[in-house]
């Protein structure tokens, strides 16, 4: 129900209020942005059109077995040639902002040409936002690399952070002027680890020693990207998104238990969190990669370029896990729907294993747990970004549910609205608890290629017929227009 329609109940004559009384509403802080994400391989299509070339996404889902039902992202929502009506769809929803990513493999296609055209689109689609009044979140990599740098090593060579300054650099020249808030990596746990150590990503690696020096490389490529684009104008608002997870142990009083936790969050949170905020790898994390190579690929220097202050952190959040020392039957090592070899996704895996706990679950099989959010907003918080000054926004989060359109073509995704108010209520506790969060971005205004899982996993608050491409906005997007039209959260 809209709140602010409600009848309030009153016992004089005076007429009820128009608006609801503020009790029954949580108001966001002021400013609080509310938004929806995407990425350009997951929703543009388009894969060879304007000089585009192929990337590694494009390589790897024409690999048998590497992607569930073959599919790729060749047509994806066709976002390329329907921007101006998913922007129109953004209007409608009443989207503060919009996150969306520039493909490098468009923009460079042989990994350091500029490609005129490939610019000129994202110009049309920030353009369009900035008409419609939703403001434009810029991210320069989400996962696209031109496979001409992987054919020279991808994110283990080094030569790669210096192509990559040179493209975001390319991109500055073209949208500085428009737009103000630049992340450089989405995910550079999922860049490095699932695409060169679990296997399960582009560009379908399983080796450890490679995801570490993936990862290193591309928070180098993150820190001389922030350096560059501050030299030019120190008024953007400079930053990146990780996937942060909550590692819990299975069993609080056990030690081999505690340790598995700490193993997880030493290689999925603390191995970007330190070097980024701290200018050093944890000397635990250290000790635990020690022979995998990884101080052969940092060099003198490097760490001071990594730990560039940042005015914006995106903190992506999915689900926490509960962590045990003993293999559980039911657990697989990864989420891989490959039909491909796979590995766990960390470096040092020994000893770590991922328990099912008495949670509800997504279509994704991933847990739900909101009040994991709040407890890692505030920990980021106070162990990172409160002592460098850094803004947290919440950049991600999202579930896929088997939705279906009724006869109407109405989809009644019930679990994903409740999905949807649990998690911002949670990011309100966490406000509650002292932590300015700034925004939220919703994963995805689109239903889209959700990578390994091709198509067959639907997280968007938008529903899209991938044979008419047509675009049906399902319960859960009305009620997000409900809740950013009146600026708080009911009930
Ligand atoms: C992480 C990624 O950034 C995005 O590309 C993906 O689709 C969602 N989370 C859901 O898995």
């Amino acid at each position: 129900a809209t709140p602010t329609t409600e009848a309030t109940p009153t016992t004089s004559a005076t007429p009820a209020p128009a608006v609801a009384p503020a009790a029954s509403l949580r108001p966001f802080p002021a400013g609080f942005v509310l938004g929806a994400a995407t990425a350009a391989y997951q929703i543009e299509g388009a894969a060879h059109e304007d000089g585009r070339r192929d990337s590694i996404w494009d390589t790897f889902s024409r690999e048998p077995g590497a992607v569930l039902g073959g599919d790729t992202g060749d047509v994806a929502c066709d976002h390329y040639h329907r921007y101006r009506d998913d922007v129109a769809l953004m209007a409608r929803l009443g989207l503060d902002s919009y996150r969306f990513s520039v493909s490098m493999a468009r923009v460079v296609p042989d990994g350091h040409t500029v490609n005129a055209k490939g610019l000129d689109f994202y110009e049309r689609l920030v353009d369009e936002l900035l008409g419609a009044g939703v403001s434009p979140w810029l991210t320069l990599y989400h996962w696209d690399l031109p496979q001409a740098l992987e054919d020279r090593g991808g994110w283990t060579a080094r030569e790669t952070v210096d192509r990559f300054t040179d493209y975001a650099l390319a991109v500055h020249d073209r949208l500085g002027d428009r737009v103000r808030t630049w992340t450089t990596l989405n995910e550079p746990f999922c860049s490095a680890f699932l695409g060169y150590t679990a296997g399960v990503h582009a560009p379908g690696h399983t080796d450890p020693a490679a995801g570490l020096a993936a990862a290193h490389h591309l928070m180098l490529g993150h820190g001389q990207v922030v350096r560059a684009l501050r030299d030019r104008d120190d008024s953007l608002s400079l930053g990146l998104t990780l996937n942060l997870t909550v590692a819990d142990p299975v069993d609080p009083t056990d030690p081999r238990d505690v340790d598995a936790a700490r193993r997880v969050d030493a290689q999925m949170n603390r191995v970007f969190l330190d070097p980024i905020f701290r200018g050093a790898y944890p000397s635990d994390l250290l000790e635990d990669v020690r022979g995998l190579g990884l101080e052969r690929v940092v060099r003198d220097g490097d760490l001071a370029v990594i730990s560039t202050p940042i005015d914006v952190l995106g903190v992506n959040y999915y689900q926490g896990e509960a962590l045990s020392h003993r293999p559980h039957p039911d657990a697989p090592v990864t989420e891989a729907v490959t039909a491909r070899p796979v590995r766990s996704p960390f470096p040092a895996a020994d000893g770590v294993f991922r328990h099912p706990r008495p949670l509800a679950t997504t279509a994704m099989g991933w847990e739900v747990q909101p009040e994991g959010l709040t407890r890692l907003l505030e920990r980021v918080h106070a162990e990172y970004a409160a002592p460098a000054g850094t803004e947290l926004y919440v950049t991600e989060n999202g579930a896929a549910f088997a939705d279906e359109p009724d006869g109407d073509g109405l989809v009644h995704d019930a679990a994903r609205t409740a999905f949807l108010h649990d998690h911002l209520g949670a990011i309100l506790d966490a406000v509650d608890a002292g932590v300015p969060v700034r925004g939220y971005f919703y994963w995805s205004l689109l239903d889209n290629y959700e990578w390994a899982w091709g198509y067959s996993q639907r997280f968007g608050i938008v529903r899209v017929d991938y044979d008419s491409q047509e675009r049906t906005i399902k319960d859960s997007g009305h009620a997000y227009a409900a809740i950013i039209a009146a600026r708080g959260l009911p009930g």
